[in-house]
């Protein structure tokens, strides 16, 4: 048997329960995994309101760090013992121990804490396909100026530290001048509180009039205009949230209009579809990790049974980089 945060409604943070489920043992391709620490996403949220539907009752969580207790036929990447971390469907990583496929779950480098694990495998692995894998026409070269909104939460500060690394001049909002202050501490090169600004006259006079490349937006319906706003011609929307709410539908006239412009809806779930694909950005992952050059900032932590604290603080807005659940 387990402890998980279930729910058995979409709703609001008073439908997470706390239950005890039963656990089985790991069919082919499966592994069995014991928690040391579970991340929390925005991701959840979604899933709780019923914004991403899923059958209930269901457990929440798609990100943990813990030790495989169990493989079942056909696992060879993964053996009883090993430390592991993963970012991965289906939702159920919300208890202490589970049975799951092994496809997305990667040993854990041992100079990772399970914490940090537990923190970055979602977010990390996020900030990687989106800089590397999701760029404009003719790519991103040292120099270049991206814009990335909610630079201060989970994926916003390991994007600014991975941006600087890259050489990219990353223009970071956030919602409050402190968040503000934590873009730039972590590697942004200008930071704009797109409470109090105008973010897109502020783009527009760091870029000397000639807008970004890229906009990495997962604010979604609050900052879609903006974001077509300030690209250069040919520039790329790159959006992948929605933390203020989906963008509304819009008509594609509006792209040509604005320059020629391209926009994507990007999912990490398109990009780990496979376990090599999973291992080789995981491993582009612990590397910067491990050199120092990207660190996971855990600002938050909770008891598991504290959960709807948790997911209450990250929708007020009142977190800062990443949050985990300890079981
Ligand atoms: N598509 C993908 O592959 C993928 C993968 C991972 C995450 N994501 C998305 O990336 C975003 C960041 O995820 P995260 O888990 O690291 O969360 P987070 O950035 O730590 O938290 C979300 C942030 O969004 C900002 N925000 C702006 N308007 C908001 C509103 N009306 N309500 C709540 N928050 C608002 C807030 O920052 P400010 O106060 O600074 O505005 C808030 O802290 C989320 O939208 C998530 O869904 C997408």
């Amino acid at each position: 048997m387990t402890k998980a945060i279930q729910i058995k409604q979409f709703g609001g943070p008073e439908v997470l329960e706390l239950v005890d489920l039963p656990v089985g043992e790991p069919g082919p391709g499966e592994i069995r995994i014991r928690h040391h620490a579970v991340g929390l996403n925005f991701i959840d949220v979604y899933q709780r309101t019923g914004l991403y539907p899923n059958t209930l009752p269901m457990t929440l969580g798609m990100e943990a760090a813990g030790v495989v207790e169990a493989v079942g036929p056909g696992v060879t990447h993964l053996a009883p013992g090993d430390r592991a971390a993963y970012a991965s469907g289906p939702p159920g990583s919300y208890c202490v121990l589970r049975v799951m496929p092994a496809k997305c779950v990667c040993k854990l480098p041992d100079a990772i804490s399970f914490e940090t694990g537990a923190a970055m495998m979602l977010k990390g692995l996020t900030a990687q396909y989106l800089l590397k894998k999701t760029q404009p026409q003719g790519g991103l070269q040292p120099g270049d100026a991206v814009l990335w909104h909610a630079a201060a939460g989970g994926v916003g500060l390991i994007a600014c530290q991975w941006a600087k690394a890259m050489g990219l001049q990353l223009i970071a909002t956030a919602g409050s001048d402190a968040k503000c202050r934590l873009a730039l501490e972590h590697g942004a090169a200008h930071a704009i509180n797109y409470r109090t600004e105008n973010f897109v006259e502020r783009v527009k006079a760091i870029t000397g009039g000639a807008g970004v490349k890229v906009v990495y937006d997962s604010v979604g319906k609050d900052t879609f205009e903006g974001s077509l706003d300030v690209l250069r011609p040919f520039g790329l929307l790159a959006s992948f949230g929605n933390a203020s709410g989906p963008v509304p539908p819009f008509a594609p006239g509006i792209l040509g209009a604005k320059g020629s412009l391209y926009i994507t809806r990007a999912t990490l779930f398109t990009h780990i579809t496979t376990r090599e694909a999973t291992q080789a950005m995981a491993a582009d992952l612990f590397a910067i990790v491990q050199s120092g050059a990207v660190k996971i900032r855990i600002d938050q932590s909770y008891p598991l049974d504290d959960v709807a604290r948790a997911h209450r603080e990250l929708e007020a807005r009142s977190t800062t980089g990443c949050s985990i659940l300890l079981p």
